[in-house]
C-alpha cells in the first residue's frame, strides 16, 4: 500500500472529488480525517471507509474560520499522533459570474474558502509538519487557475491564487522537508457543477468528455506517496487536454 501509516486530512471530503480522494487514500493505507462543513455527509463517508476496512474519522471544519482550522489540526494530531498529508480540496464555485455580477459578499466567500482557507490550513499544519521533519500538501486548484474560461471572477482569481500560493509554499518551505504540488482539474462531474453541467459543452475538450472524481483521486494518491518524493511545485492539469489549446 502506497500511503501506509500516513495520516492525511482531506478537506471538503464529504462530497465529490474529496470523497473519492479520502476513499482512495484509505484504500492505500492512510488514516484519513474527513474534514468538511457538512457533518451529516462527512460522518457517513467516514463510516463507509470503516465499513470497507479503512481508518477514518470525521472532524467538522469551516475553511473560512481560523479557529476551526486550528482545532482540526490539533484534533488530528491528538487522534492519530501526527500529520503527514493535507489535501486542500474544499472549494465552492461562482457559476461563471463576472465582476459585474459578483457582489462583495460572494467574492469574500469564494476567495475565503478557495484561497484564504489554504493559507489558514498551511499556517496551522506547517509547524506540526516542520517539527516532524516533513509533510505534504496537495492543493486542488483548477484549470480556472491557468486560463480564464472556466470560472467567474472570484473563482478564477481564487484558483490563480492557489497556484501562486503553491509556488510560494515550495520556495519557502521545501528546505524544511515540505512538498507542495497542485492539481488543476478540468470539468469533473461532481455535485459542485450539477446546476451548470448541462450548459457546458464538451467540445473544447480534446477528449470530448468530462472527467470523473476517481480520475483525479489517483493523482492525489501519487502526489502524496513516496513515489513522488522529488516532485515539488508541479501544477498538473488533469483535463482531457483542455489547457493545451
Ligand atoms: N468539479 C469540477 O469540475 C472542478 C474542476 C476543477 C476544480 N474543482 C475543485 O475541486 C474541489 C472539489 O470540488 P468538487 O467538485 O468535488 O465539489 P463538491 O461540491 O462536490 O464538494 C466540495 C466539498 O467542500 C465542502 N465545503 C464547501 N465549503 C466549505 C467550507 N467553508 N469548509 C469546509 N468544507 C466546505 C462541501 O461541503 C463539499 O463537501 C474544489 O476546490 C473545486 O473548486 C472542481
Amino acid at each position: 500500500m502506497r500511503l501506509e501509516n500516513k495520516v492525511a486530512i482531506v478537506t471538503g471530503s464529504a462530497s465529490g472529488m474529496g470523497l473519492e480522494e479520502a476513499k482512495a487514500f484509505a484504500r492505500e493505507g492512510a488514516k484519513v480525517v474527513i474534514a468538511d462543513l457538512n457533518a451529516e455527509a462527512g460522518k457517513q463517508v467516514a463510516e463507509e471507509i470503516k465499513a470497507e476496512g479503512g481508518e477514518a474519522t470525521f472532524i467538522n471544519v469551516n475553511m473560512t474560520d481560523s479557529a476551526s482550522i486550528n482545532a482540526l489540526v490539533e484534533e488530528t494530531v491528538k487522534t492519530y499522533g501526527k500529520l503527514d498529508v493535507v489535501v486542500n480540496n474544499a472549494g465552492i464555485f461562482d457559476k461563471y459570474a463576472n465582476i459585474l455580477d459578483t457582489d462583495e459578499a460572494q467574492w469574500d466567500l469564494i476567495v475565503g474558502v478557495n484561497l484564504k482557507g489554504i493559507y489558514l490550513m498551511a499556517k496551522a499544519a506547517l509547524p506540526v509538519m516542520i517539527e516532524q521533519g516533513g509533510g505534504i500538501f496537495v492543493n486542488i486548484a483548477s484549470v480556472a487557475g491557468i486560463v480564464a474560461a472556466k470560472g467567474g471572477a472570484a473563482y478564477t482569481a481564487s484558483k490563480h491564487g492557489v497556484i501562486g500560493l503553491t509556488k510560494h509554499m515550495v520556495s519557502e518551505f521545501a528546505k524544511q522537508g515540505i512538498r507542495t504540488n497542485a492539481i488543476a482539474p478540468g470539468t469533473i462531474v461532481t455535485p459542485l457543477i450539477k446546476d451548470v453541467v448541462q450548459n457546458i459543452p464538451t467540445d473544447p475538450v480534446p477528449m470530448k468528455r468530462f472527467g470523473q472524481p476517481s480520475e483525479v483521486s489517483e493523482l492525489a494518491v501519487f502526489l502524496a506517496s513516496d513515489e513522488a518524493q522529488f516532485m515539488n511545485g508541479a501544477i498538473i492539469p488533469i483535463d482531457g487536454g483542455f489547457t493545451l489549446q
